[in-house]
């Protein structure tokens, strides 16, 4: 990564604020700069700094939506607004509308799950529920979090959940215990026999390097293109990266 690009932090002083912070002023430093760090006691002040960034990641909470709808539709920083890269979970319907209206005045990219495993068991998912659907497996699922965890089911359980053919949300089961990061396990049942695939976070730090990458991704592109709007996935992301090393 040639040039250091701004970064604002949503939700900075949280479990994956904290990790996202010790990546970006560690490893990452020479590719990029905190430029604003939010939470709830953040001012109006601290809000419009975040402007002066290339890109927010927004790790927090759903009601901080609201702010952050009402930051971005109404100011602009030197040169136009930060791209977002949202990681959280648990929107309401008219949190998930405010999203939509920023994605018609900047890129914003949201993955409910930024580890590479989770994206790998989407992709294995995708393609080998129909074949046993078809055979007349039943998919269920269990996920597994942290008792802190304020959402269920976990947002990740319903993007595998949506790659999973068959698999209806009251076959989701969510389970809030101990300090677990996150499990999540899918079984199929047939006809005398099972099949499962499982993922296990076993460190925050998986989330937080993936949102990265894909922060500097949308920086890169946002200060190339300058302009552009409209939603991006890490299927997008992965694609173009899988794209240049062809
Ligand atoms: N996509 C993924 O890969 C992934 C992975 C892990 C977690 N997540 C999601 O990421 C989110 C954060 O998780 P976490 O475990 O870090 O939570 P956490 O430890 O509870 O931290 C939440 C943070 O959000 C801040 N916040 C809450 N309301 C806010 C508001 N109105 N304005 C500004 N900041 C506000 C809190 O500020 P204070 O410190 O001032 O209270 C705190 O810093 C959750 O939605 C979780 O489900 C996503």
């Amino acid at each position: 990564m040639s040039a250091s690009h701004g970064i604002a932090l949503i939700g900075s002083r949280g479990k994956m604020g904290r990790a996202l912070a010790h990546l970006i002023e560690g490893e990452l430093a020479s590719s990029c700069a905190l430029v604003a760090s939010l939470h709830t006691q953040s001012d109006d002040r601290d809000w419009s700094k975040a402007l002066s960034a290339d890109v927010w990641i927004d790790f927090s909470l759903a009601r901080s939506t609201q702010r952050l709808h009402s930051v971005l539709a109404s100011g602009r920083g030197p040169s136009g607004l930060p791209a977002i890269v949202i990681g959280t979970t648990g929107h309401s319907a008219s949190e998930r509308a405010m999203l939509d209206e920023l994605a018609t005045l900047t890129r914003v990219l949201q993955a409910s799950n930024f580890s590479t495993g989770v994206l790998a068991l989407k992709k294995a998912l995708e393609f080998i529920s129909p074949l046993l659907g078809d055979s007349g497996f039943r998919p269920l699922m269990v996920e597994t979090h942290h008792v802190h965890k304020k959402d269920a089911p976990s947002g990740t359980a319903l993007t595998l959940a949506a790659a999973t053919r068959g698999l209806t949300d009251e076959r989701i089961y969510s389970i809030r215990a101990g300090e677990v990061i996150g499990d999540h396990r899918v079984e199929f049942h047939g006809h005398g026999e099972r099949l499962s695939f499982e993922h296990h976070a076993q460190s925050r730090e998986i989330f937080a390097r993936g949102a990265l990458q894909a922060a500097l991704w949308m920086a890169g592109r946002h200060r190339r293109e300058r302009t552009g709007t409209g939603w991006l996935t890490l299927d997008d992301f992965f694609e173009e990266k899988l794209a240049c090393l062809k």
